[in-house]
């Protein structure tokens, strides 16, 4: 099995909104998820929705290391073992949104300033059909929130509230110390 291209911003098949898996437990859905794994893997990402190979179904998989969440602040952890989750629903348990970094393996080469609920919960079913009701909070809940919009037809740069915060990888460096200076942090 060979890793699919990522359909990247602007492909019509990202802005649909996903069909709900009837049968989690289906092959296709088992040959989906193959798909899915050697096509995150392949492009690096940290997540990645089935409608980003060009398939309309309600079904994401992420997987962080714990070292990329201590990186994004979210402390000592054995990070989040490989999740599959099919026909997620996200409820926020606080109101409160933050400010985090994201990148989209469909916007590549690029950065953003995302809002996000800061606590969810989110529930939905694993590959065996298993109920998943989970907590998460920081990255971790991010990360959920960005995968799932994909099946809304929602690219992370829509959640934006100031476009001057998406910013070229390699522009990264520059942006943060003039973004230090705006905010009067040192650093
Ligand atoms: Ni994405």
């Amino acid at each position: 099995m060979k890793a699919l291209p990522i359909l990247k911003m602007g492909n019509p098949r990202l802005r649909v909104t996903a069909a709900e898996v009837v049968d989690p437990t289906a092959p296709e859905i088992r040959e989906l998820l193959a798909q899915m794994r050697i096509s995150m893997e392949a492009a690096g990402g940290v997540g990645l929705a089935a409608p980003q190979i060009g398939v309309s179904k309600q079904v994401v998989i992420f997987s962080v290391p714990g070292a990329r969440l201590e990186q994004e602040g979210d402390g000592p952890s054995d990070g989040i073992p490989e999740t599959v989750l099919i026909n997620p629903k996200i409820t926020p348990i606080e109101e409160e949104q933050r400010l985090g970094w994201e990148g989209c393996l469909s916007v590549p080469g690029m950065r953003g300033l995302v809002p996000r609920y800061q606590k969810i919960r989110y529930e939905g079913v694993d590959q065996f059909g298993e109920k998943i009701d989970v907590e998460a909070s920081g990255f971790h809940a991010r990360v959920v929130q960005h995968e799932v919009d994909h099946l809304d037809g929602i690219l992370c740069p829509e959640r934006m509230t100031d476009l001057r915060h998406l910013v070229y990888e390699s522009e990264m460096e520059d942006f943060m110390s003039a973004f230090d200076e705006m905010s009067g942090q040192k650093g």
